[in-house]
């Protein structure tokens, strides 16, 4: 009797898996985003797209990425020429997107994938992660995707499903660790390359952080946070450390100095005005032109002094001030220049 109690849950279990993948996949058939990387293609192209666009959708949002991906592929049509972009030109592609180390990251891949996989995507997730710019979030990510395989991805979208099907609130329960456990609840299906991508969807579009359009759901019957009226999820602590410094604008009638940074660990080589960081903020105070940015978790409290003509430092570059768009500037050095070019 025990035994036979035991295979009906199972099965019920089993029944209602296989019900909330399809309800899921029936969704995605019918509501999912037209998106580049989503064509149909060859699996070569598909081991290339899911590659970019991975690299691209790690930190940033799929609506900016759209354009950097079309462009991208446009320029730099397969793995054997990114293999060998220059590295200018690989950067200017990612002007804007932020998070530079990725771009770098995404070449050197593509030549060990060239150099030492025959052109090849490794599927295996061992050898996947081995490679830069490849951790435990892509891999699984490329794994299902490209090579349809069982696994599924936490990425921020995927992870607010779950804790929203479970209703997992505590910190106990919404640990990484945890959540992985509880990814059991998504069953399984052959079409793994599109439930993970389903999945990412319905929390991009339905499962939405604040207010979640449970009207539009297809697995509201799944799902315990709807059953209790309860959709809070708990901001993840992200620590927020201040920052100030000092930026300077030299000027050389139409010319301004940019240096190639060598001593901040953000923006790492990249084109910043000179600047140093301050513990204190008396001139901060003081200063009239001053701004506020964020990057990552830094709030940067940045004040810029103007000072005309210096010497050229090693590392420095007097550039033109209508000719920035000829260089590779970060989003970080193009706000600071905008909000002072008035003053020049
Ligand atoms: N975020 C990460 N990968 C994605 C994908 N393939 N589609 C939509 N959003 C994503």
């Amino acid at each position: 009797n025990d035994l036979v109690s035991l295979l009906n849950i199972i099965s019920r279990l089993h029944m209602n898996n296989l019900i909330l993948t399809k309800k899921i996949l029936n969704w995605y058939d019918n509501n999912k985003r037209i998106l580049p990387w989503r064509k149909k293609c060859s699996q070569k192209k598909r081991e290339y797209f899911t590659l970019v666009s991975e690299f691209m959708l790690q930190q940033t949002q799929v609506t900016t990425v759209i354009p950097y991906f079309n462009n991208f592929i446009a320029d730099i049509p397969n793995l054997n020429s990114l293999a060998r972009i220059n590295e200018k030109k690989l950067l200017k592609h990612w002007e804007g997107l932020g998070y530079y180390l990725r771009a770098k990251n995404l070449k050197k891949t593509a030549k060990i994938i060239v150099d030492n996989y025959q052109g090849k995507l490794p599927s295996d997730f061992e050898e996947l992660k081995k490679l830069p710019g490849i951790g435990d979030y892509t891999a699984n990510a490329i794994s299902a995707i490209v090579f349809n395989k069982p696994t599924i991805p936490l990425d921020g979208n995927i992870e607010r499903v779950l804790k929203r099907i479970l209703n997992l609130k505590s910190e106990v329960k919404t640990k990484k660790e945890n959540l992985h456990k509880q990814k059991k609840v998504f069953g399984q299906t052959n079409r793994s390359n599109d439930y993970v991508q389903a999945l990412m969807e319905i929390g991009a579009l339905i499962c939405k952080p604040k207010i979640p359009h449970c009207n539009k759901c297809p697995i509201t019957k799944n799902c315990l946070s709807y059953k209790k009226k309860d959709f809070k999820i708990k901001p993840k602590n992200k620590k927020i450390i201040n920052k100030f410094y000092l930026a300077t604008l030299y000027k050389n009638q139409n010319q301004i100095l940019l240096i190639k940074n060598d001593k901040f660990k953000f923006l790492k080589n990249l084109l910043i005005f000179p600047m140093r960081e301050i513990t204190y903020p008396d001139s901060l105070l003081k200063s009239k032109n001053k701004l506020n940015l964020k990057m990552s978790n830094m709030n940067m409290n940045i004040c810029i002094d103007f000072v005309k003509i210096k010497k050229k430092p090693k590392n420095g570059l007097w550039i033109e001030s209508s000719k920035l768009e000829n260089y590779m500037i970060p989003t970080f050095t193009k706000k600071i220049f905008a909000s002072v070019k008035n003053n020049l």
